[in-house]
């Protein structure tokens, strides 16, 4: 089926686009597992540099996998379903390229943006919420809580790759609980249920900015 270029769904598509809000409080109720997989389908259709299709999916929407989670995230509060999404860095293509080279180095994250912009878009279009995060260490309650030594040997263990011996840390949670393997890298998280609060794009700010864009022209690049 190809999709008409006439008719309104250019201005659909864009009014889908402006309206999709990063929601941070959810109501609890759960998504269909059906409504995940065709999520994480749209995703799969997403462009991969190289078509190196390295990107895979982990579904947690069990309430202990959602309470471990809100410990990292404590304002995901009523989510349903969490998506981690990984590289597999053991693809041939992914040894050739992601260690070695400068520029390609960049492909998966890059490859990641766009598998989560079809994703949460997908998701708007069918009422469905969601929240992209990052998983830094910033974000770990019990980072939070570390004294400074501890944080300088944790930093060791993390640049030895030991995440093993990090309990409390989210890399430790996904390697020994969840039986992540190593040649999994995890590249960002996305959060979805349905909203309690749905932020006002005219009055929010996050980041101690307006969430509301400016004019497009505000954004080109204007030469001499
Ligand atoms: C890569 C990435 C990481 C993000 N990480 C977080 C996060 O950790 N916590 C959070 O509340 N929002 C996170 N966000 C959501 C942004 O804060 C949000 O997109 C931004 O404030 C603009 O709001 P909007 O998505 O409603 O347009 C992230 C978004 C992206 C694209």
């Amino acid at each position: 089926m190809k999709i008409s270029v006439n008719g309104d769904f250019d201005k659909m598509l864009m009014d889908l686009i402006k309206e999709r809000r990063s929601v941070r409080l959810f109501n609890g109720r759960k998504i269909p597992r059906e409504d995940i997989l065709s999520i994480i389908e749209a995703a799969t259709w997403a462009p991969t540099g190289c078509n190196n299709q390295e990107l895979w999916f982990l579904i947690l929407d069990k309430e202990q996998e959602i309470s471990e989670i809100v410990k990292f995230k404590p304002f995901f509060k009523g989510i349903s379903t969490v998506i981690l999404i990984f590289c597999d860095m053991s693809l041939p293509m992914s040894r050739k390229m992601y260690y070695k080279y400068k520029y390609e180095r960049h492909l998966p994250y890059i490859d990641t943006g766009l598998a989560l912009a079809n994703m949460v878009l997908y998701a708007k279009s069918k009422g469905i919420d969601s929240c992209i995060f990052n998983l830094s260490e910033y974000h770990f309650v019990q980072a939070k809580q570390r004294s400074l030594i501890k944080r300088i040997t944790n930093k060791i263990k993390r640049t030895l790759n030991l995440h093993k011996f990090m309990e409390g840390n989210f890399e430790f949670y996904l390697r020994n609980r969840l039986k992540i393997p190593k040649h999994l890298k995890i590249m960002c998280g996305v959060a979805f249920g349905f909203s309690k609060i749905y932020p006002d794009v005219n009055t929010a700010i996050h980041g101690g900015k307006k969430i509301m864009r400016e004019t497009v022209d505000y954004y080109i690049i204007h030469r001499e």
